[in-house]
């Protein structure tokens, strides 16, 4: 069995390979810091040491993205688990290589081309997973899609990370609505207040008030438990596709829920991709 998890180097997804670890014969260390990552990785029995192996991604920069496809496609036969965990909010509106605000690229579109290059490796699995590490913040999204790559009509970055993880509980069920007849599974996650590293990047009111909530969050370790369940249970075929909230499936907002909302998303991610990914090197 194959696991791959992007973001492993902090916080949720530290924890969710340490609670993983064992169920897997391989892990793909999908992470942008390779001293982190190799730290990480020694900071593990050295008999479980030799199971884990990094591949270098910036989820916010395309190219980076598609060198890791193509490293894993060369290297796996299979993958079983892949874990969209990676994220983050942002204080100021940053570009990426690319030309896109940072939290849609990073939050989505690294990980929409990620998991798309990965479906082969995925249909080879007898019971291949895809799990979107989402928020409850998507409650709180104004999508626009003339707005969403780009945020040109100005940028709260509460909103665009908002924005951001509507995206990844819509992309969760696309995927079902794509590949769902050829076995896959795909969910998507709310894991809690978590005490992480998260929002040390964000300012303004969101900084001062995740600041209040730090002594009633909770630990990165219980912020784990809803990913683990879903990358180690059996789920009824009925919830395929749905958003979890403490291993339970939960019920998104409308626009979460929407048919038309996910195929737009669908057919925008697909487009820029094809346009930056052909676009001369910078
Ligand atoms: N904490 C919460 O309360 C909370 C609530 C709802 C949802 N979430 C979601 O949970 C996920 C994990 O967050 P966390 O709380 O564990 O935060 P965290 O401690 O800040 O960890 C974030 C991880 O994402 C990686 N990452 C960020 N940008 C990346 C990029 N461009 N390319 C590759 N890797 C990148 C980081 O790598 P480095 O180590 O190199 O920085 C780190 O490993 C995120 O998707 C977040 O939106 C968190």
């Amino acid at each position: 069995m194959t696991l791959a998890i992007t973001g492993p180097t902090s916080g949720i997804g530290e924890e969710t390979l340490k609670a993983l670890v064992k169920s897997f014969d391989e892990i793909l260390i999908l992470a942008r810091n390779e001293r982190k990552a190799t730290e990480m990785i020694k900071s593990f029995p050295t008999s479980i040491q030799p199971k884990m192996r990094f591949v270098q991604i910036d989820l916010s920069d395309l190219k980076s993205v598609q060198r890791a496809s193509e490293a894993i496609l060369a290297s796996t036969s299979q993958l079983d688990v892949l874990i969209n965990n990676a994220g983050g909010i942002f204080q100021k509106k940053e570009i990426t290589v690319d030309g896109l605000e940072l939290s849609f690229a990073a939050n989505h579109l690294g990980h929409f081309l990620l998991t798309e290059n990965l479906i082969p490796l995925l249909l080879k699995s007898k019971n291949p997973k895809v799990i979107n590490l989402s928020s409850e913040a998507h409650r709180a999204a104004k999508i626009d899609f003339e707005n969403l790559a780009q945020c040109q009509n100005g940028y709260s970055s509460f909103t665009a990370y908002a924005n951001a993880k509507l995206c990844n509980i819509l992309f969760a069920k696309s995927l079902v609505d794509k590949y769902g007849d050829k076995g896959l599974h795909a969910y998507a996650l709310h894991p809690g207040v978590v005490k992480t590293r998260f929002g040390n990047e964000a300012g303004g009111i969101f900084k001062f008030m995740w600041k209040l909530a730090e002594p009633f969050m909770i630990t990165a370790a219980k912020g784990a438990a809803t990913s683990i369940y879903l990358a180690s249970q059996d789920i009824s075929p009925k919830f395929n596709g749905y958003y979890f909230k403490n291993s339970k499936p939960n019920t998104p907002t409308s626009t979460a829920r929407s048919k038309e909302v996910r195929d737009k998303l669908w057919d925008l991610s697909e487009q820029l991709i094809q346009k930056l990914l052909n676009s001369p090197a910078k």
